[in-house]
């Protein structure tokens, strides 16, 4: 389906037509994520057809051999969408290509200045799918070649640097060529649909404020696992590792947002006010407490869904100290959250893919049926991020029947397949509309990017001066055992479904 300039069904917000560079755009990035993401929205008539959306890398392609190359690509990523031939050939017409090598000013500036001729009046936009350490020179590139328009706006991949030094220059870099309100920082977790619901679920429902809270709240979990390993990242991957990687930015923006003060209204910096409010607030782990409150795992050889899978030192060829699995126990200072642990658990390789929030509310002040309910945790509230997005209300529940009161969790679900038919768009998709429209709501601002950096700088430096081990955990299993007794410790688990 297409649709004509600034027309849309009415269920999408209309955009006016754009022009998008992508550098990078022969890479992994562009091709499994940008490319699909635009085509799902020009499918769903969101995107106008004179849109142009130029790929630009070294790789030596022309316009239509992009074309074969995204194509290709989108059939390998997307097997069950095989069939929309006549759509793609429509949405090619939209792709064009250009060589480039956008470190090198001599390089072949003047062809991608003409594929975007006479278009100065639309909104322009760079989305940078390129290492965090090119991000600076790129852009200076792009306004000394005369190519950043008024208003043109540009795209950051995450991670911005690698640790808060190099955040810092990455931003002061890009932001001399482009302000604040222009710069959208990627964290592909904000446009998930389960975590925008995350906004609506606390303040839409008067039932949680009144409980979101130290009085009520025993402690919070996150954890982002993930069943895939580092594959063909593991360069990149191993000068990372899981707290670089996911830490960083997933999971702590997934805190700021269970964790922040109602915003007063929906403006992209007051929730971002709020959020680094929180940032701010975290406890920092130090040398004295760093083995109490961090845990590092590495994956070794071990079953994954039943298959036999290597371990990380064999992916990377040879040993390495990265880890790829971290569990941390921390603590937000500030009047609501005094005293409640949020516990936060990421990694590779685990026995399945799956990122939720667990709830745990404190116990009753006093127990009524103490012998059943001894061994029933209170009521848990549980979002589940994915897969199998939903919500669940875990609530202490008479077992049916006679024999006395036995005591059972039952939950008020919250399914999203069962409640709701729409196909769900894939974030990268609503954070490329996002841009177009010029909503910064769903992106990092720089601020929030730095003070991530800054508390998690401080447990690297821990952990380099403490010299804390990896432990190892087989492939296909919850992680290192280490990271189990960090709750122990305190008299809790994580929580592994019922
Ligand atoms: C990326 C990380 O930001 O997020 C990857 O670099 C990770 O290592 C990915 O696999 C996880 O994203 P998702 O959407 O699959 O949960």
């Amino acid at each position: 389906m297409m649709i004509e300039e600034g027309v849309s069904s009415p269920q999408l917000l209309p955009v006016a037509a754009f022009d998008l560079v992508v550098f990078g755009a022969a890479g992994d990035l562009a091709l499994r994520k940008l490319i699909p993401a635009l085509f799902h929205r020009w499918r769903d008539g969101q995107i106008p057809t004179t849109s142009r959306i130029v790929g630009a890398s070294r790789t030596k392609l022309d316009d239509d051999g992009y074309r074969a190359l995204a194509r290709q690509s989108f059939e390998e990523f997307y097997p069950n969408e095989r069939d929309d031939d006549t759509e793609w050939q429509e949405f090619s017409a939209l792709l064009f290509y250009v060589k480039l090598d956008a470190l090198d000013q001599n390089s072949d500036w003047a062809a991608l200045g003409a594929k975007l001729e006479n278009s100065e009046d639309r909104q322009r936009i760079f989305y940078l799918a390129l290492p965090p350490d090119l991000y600076g020179d790129v852009c200076s590139n792009i306004e000394q070649e005369g190519l950043k328009s008024p208003g043109a706006r540009i795209v950051l991949e995450k991670p911005i640097g690698r640790d808060l030094a190099s955040a810092h220059a990455v931003n002061d870099a890009v932001g001399t060529v482009f302000a604040e309100q222009k710069i959208f920082r990627i964290d592909h977790y904000l446009g998930k649909e389960t975590v925008q619901n995350l906004i609506v679920l606390r303040f839409m429902n008067s039932l949680f404020e009144p409980v979101w809270n130290a009085n009520a709240i025993d402690h919070v979990e996150i954890t982002v696992s993930e069943s895939i390993g580092a594959g063909g990242r593991a360069a990149y991957y191993d000068s990372a590792g899981a707290l670089r990687d996911m830490v960083q930015n997933h999971l702590l923006q997934l805190l700021c947002l269970v964790a922040m003060e109602p915003p007063f209204d929906l403006d992209p910096d007051t929730v971002r006010d709020e959020k680094i409010k929180v940032l701010r607030a975290l406890r920092p782990v130090t040398q004295e407490n760093v083995r109490d409150a961090s845990v590092r795992g590495q994956y070794g050889a071990g079953a994954v869904s039943g298959e036999a899978v290597p371990g990380y030192v064999v992916e990377v060829g040879g040993q390495t100290d990265t880890e790829t699995f971290v569990a941390l126990k921390s603590h937000i200072d500030n009047w609501r959250w005094k005293g409640v642990p949020f516990y936060l658990r990421t990694g590779k390789r685990m026995r399945e893919r799956r990122s939720e929030i667990i709830i745990q509310f404190k116990d009753v002040a006093h127990a009524l049926f103490s012998a059943s309910s001894d061994v029933l945790q209170p009521a848990r509230l549980v979002i589940r991020l994915q897969p199998d997005e939903g919500v669940k209300l875990l609530l202490v529940t008479k077992d049916p029947g006679p024999g006395g009161m036995r005591l059972r969790y039952v939950p008020l679900n919250l399914s999203y397949a069962d409640a709701f038919a729409a196909r769900y768009p894939d974030a990268y998709e609503r954070l490329l509309i996002a841009v177009v429209r010029g909503d910064l709501a769903l992106f990092m601002r720089r601020d929030e990017v730095e003070a991530a950096w800054g508390w998690v700088d401080a447990i690297l430096a821990a952990w380099q001066r403490d010299k804390t081990p990896v432990h190892l955990y087989a492939a296909g299993t919850d992680g290192p055992a280490q990271a189990a007794m960090l709750l122990d410790r305190d008299g809790r688990a994580w929580f592994d479904g019922v």
